[in-house]
């Protein structure tokens, strides 16, 4: 996608870090709560702008990775006492084990079942026996619904972004949905341009899901969902890597 590429110094005038206190605090108690013993260093799989990260990180060591070089500066930017590192996440091996690993939104960007089973077991990898893994796609095949949405902030300096997000699926009996992005991009001098993004996603249902952490060798299961009310998608996974 474009935001993740040549548009990423716009990332977090989509979205913005301080909006994910909430939901980072709730992904944390499913970390710490599947997690047997210290729950400490911490891996993320996908961490984008590191918005997720900029909250993870006051309770845990954070490890972020990312497939974006782009996108991996935006998240140093905001935070530089992470350690990041470029990686795809169905197949970044760094070699150590962490307490917990966490994967996010950037999930939605696997559109096969293997991609699945990869990532899975790139989670396994990395998790010390007895540690957790959490997996939050932002939608699952049962809980998918089409819609449109629209966003954005003004930055500090001057440049703003307002959004419109157009998301549907063509084909229901696929394992894919699409993303149409909008992007109204103001520049610190007054300018205006608008910029299109479209993105095929992956939707896969709630047993393939479980079915993937458990090849990997998780014990998996799930957890209640940050909002339900205003994240009706969401599903959250979680694996533990038995001892
Ligand atoms: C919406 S952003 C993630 C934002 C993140 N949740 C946050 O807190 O800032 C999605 C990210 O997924 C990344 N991504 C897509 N496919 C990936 C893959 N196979 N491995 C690692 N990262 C991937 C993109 O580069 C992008 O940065």
């Amino acid at each position: 996608m474009r935001l993740y590429t040549d548009l990423a110094d716009w990332f977090h005038l989509l979205t913005a870090p301080e909006e994910y206190a909430g939901e980072a605090a709730h992904y944390r108690e499913a970390l710490v709560e599947v997690c047997d013993g210290p729950a400490v260093r911490l891996l993320e799989l996908g961490s984008g702008g590191g918005n997720n990260a900029s909250h993870l990180k006051q309770w845990f060591t954070c490890t972020l990775t990312d497939l974006s070089p782009e996108m991996l500066a935006q998240s140093r930017a905001i935070n530089p006492e992470c350690e990041h590192v470029q990686g795809d996440m169905r197949a970044v091996r760094l070699g150590r084990t962490f307490d917990v690993v966490f994967a996010h939104d950037a999930l939605m960007y696997l559109t096969e079942l293997d991609d699945l089973r990869a990532a899975a077991r790139t989670a396994f990898e990395h998790t010390r026996p007895g540690g957790a893994a959490v997996f939050c796609p932002d939608y699952v095949r049962e809980s998918f619904e089409p819609g449109t949405d629209h966003g954005g902030h003004d930055g500090e300096d001057g440049r703003a972004l307002r959004y419109l997000e157009w998301v549907r699926d063509e084909d229901p009996d696929d394992s894919l949905y699409e993303v149409d992005l909008v992007y109204t991009l103001k520049e610190a001098d007054g300018s205006v341009r608008v910029e299109h993004d479209h993105c095929v996603e992956g939707l896969f249902g709630e047993e393939e899901w479980l079915e993937a952490l458990r090849a990997a060798g998780f014990e998996a299961g799930t957890y209640p969902p940050f909002e339900p009310e205003e994240y009706p998608g969401q599903r959250i996974f979680t694996g533990k890597r038995p001892r």
